[in-house]
């Protein structure tokens, strides 16, 4: 078990970092956003990858339906396979009825995945502690069930609604425009952190009751007045929370797809935790909890299963907290060559990811899994430089990125060579896990060079770095590239062209 530390990371699947890494009473607070049962393409980091390949994701959905997997974690939880998580007899006896009621299928899948993490999250938390799960209506009925099952239904305390508004869309029932959040603690008994927050009173309450001292409210076993309450501290929130969706244009955007405001996250993190204390967010996505908890000083640690959310929240940190050092741990990121082999063996597509991140490219997006395994058009990631301003206005050039795991040929240089002038890039930059051979070095050095006229320095047109280089920490000799990353990754202007984002 490690010894946790704040502003941690880790990269994997939170059930092996919470079995493995995790020691029991560790957190004060537990916010979970889980994919949605009924968002199949929850994961799908970029829209236009899901139009184009379904493929891209499959081998992460995979681990929410009915699979091998989740077959075996469901004997573990009925007790007929060991199980390094404990588990009692409600829990076997839940599992057992949800087969009868659902049947074997993406649910029970779903629900099995869920109980199993569920368990080990309540082993996590502190005595004192209280967790939020995130859902939404397909599956809340059901998830209440597992929760009461396990945190016992003595510990339940709301039901929150989350309201937004959005786009109606046409159809034969009421618009859907709430997600549900289960409030648990572990031991209603303890004393744990609950600050109310109140909201003023309506205008319309105010006028009836003006000078009605009986009305009054109690909060934490103190009667407020009337007149307390209309002058000081309004009325404690209910458990229906009106927070706007993060809306296109929003500064806080990410591009994230299942990112949440972060106005919900500071309710929860305000509520039900103090300064100093931990936070776990076990799906961490983009990161918006810990970015939250970051700024109320909260100490965090957020765990995702894709390259991709860890890397966005190390740059969603820096450009937030900019100025201020913050040394985040990343803990599952390959440190040396034979780590990467393992990634790149395990997955190859978060292996990219973390090369990518290496040479802090943006990854690619509309590159698929098939394009990419195949011909090989696609484009594993840009870094966009400033390479000239005319009146003004800064223009931006592009480097290409392709990340190699396996053997390297002469070919992938002529293939990039081929890129770039598809793409009227203005460089090149091959990633290589495996050492670059001399016919190869030899092709990117007859490609010449660009000289972007902003900085009036000659670059080399093709360059071919290897991990093993860039852990030892050689860089690619590039143009300092001044945009923030997300910027960049929303609008690249070439020459006189806009082009709508590459990634994120
Ligand atoms: C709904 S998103 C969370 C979004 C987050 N609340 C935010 O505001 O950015 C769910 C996240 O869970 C991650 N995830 C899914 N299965 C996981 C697993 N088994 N272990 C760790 N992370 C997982 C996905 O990669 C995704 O980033």
């Amino acid at each position: 078990m490690t010894n946790l530390k704040n502003r941690t990371l880790f990269f994997g699947d939170n059930l092996e970092i919470l079995r493995d890494k995790i020691p029991d009473e560790s957190f004060d607070l537990i916010y979970l956003d889980p994919p949605f049962n009924s968002n199949r393409n929850y994961n799908v980091l970029f829209k236009e990858g899901l139009q184009d390949s379904p493929a891209q994701v499959q081998a992460f959905e995979d681990s929410w339906h009915w699979t091998h997997e989740s077959q075996a974690i469901f004997e573990e939880l009925v007790g007929v396979r060991k199980s390094p998580t404990k588990i009692n007899e409600q829990i076997s006896n839940l599992m057992l009825a949800l087969e009868k009621l659902v049947g074997h299928n993406d649910m029970l899948a779903y629900l099995t995945m869920m109980t199993v993490r569920l368990i080990e999250l309540r082993r996590v938390l502190k005595s004192t502690g209280s967790i939020y799960l995130h859902c939404d209506p397909t599956a809340s009925h059901y998830l209440k069930l597992v929760m009461d099952a396990i945190f016992g239904k003595q510990n339940f305390r709301n039901e929150i609604v989350w309201t937004y508004r959005r786009w109606p869309s046409k159809s034969k029932f009421f618009q859907t425009m709430h997600d549900i959040i289960l409030f648990y603690v572990k031991d209603e008994k303890s004393k744990y952190t609950f600050n109310t927050i109140f909201q003023p009173l309506a205008d319309i309450t105010l006028k009836i009751h003006k000078g009605r001292k009986q009305l009054a409210t109690i909060i934490d076993g103190k009667r407020l007045s009337r007149d307390q309450e209309e002058t000081s501290v309004g009325t404690p929130i209910p458990d229906y929370w009106y927070i706007p969706a993060i809306a296109g244009n929003a500064k806080e955007r990410l591009g994230y797809p299942t990112q949440k405001p972060e106005q919900l996250l500071e309710r929860i993190i305000e509520v039900s935790s103090n300064e100093g204390d931990l936070v776990l967010d076990p799906f961490c996505g983009c990161g918006t909890t810990v970015s939250v908890a970051e700024r109320l000083n909260r100490q965090w640690v957020g765990i995702d299963i894709t390259m991709l959310a860890i890397n966005l929240i190390r740059h969603r940190l820096a450009g937030q907290f900019e100025g201020k050092s913050l040394p985040i741990i990343v803990d599952g990121r390959p440190k040396d060559v034979s780590g990467a082999k393992a990634l790149f063996e395990k997955d190859p597509f978060e292996f990219e990811y973390w090369a990518l991140d290496l040479v802090s490219a943006v990854p690619g997006q509309s590159k698929t899994k098939e394009n990419m395994r195949g011909a090989d058009k696609g484009i594993d990631g840009v870094i966009n430089f400033i390479k000239d301003i005319k009146s003004g206005e800064q223009i931006y050039g592009r480097v290409l990125v392709q990340v190699k795991g396996g053997m390297v040929h002469r070919n992938d240089i002529a293939t990039l060579k081929g890129d770039i002038e598809r793409e009227k890039a203005d460089g090149g930059l091959l990633v290589t896990l495996e050492p670059s051979t001399r016919p190869m070095i030899q092709e990117a050095v007859e490609a010449g060079t660009f000289t972007p006229s902003f900085t009036k320095v000659e670059y080399p047109k093709i360059q071919i770095i290897s991990v093993q280089e860039l852990i030892a920490g050689k860089k690619p000799a590039l143009p300092a590239w001044s945009e923030p990353y997300f910027k960049e990754a929303k609008k690249v202007k070439i020459g006189n062209k806009s082009q709508q984002g590459l990634g994120i």
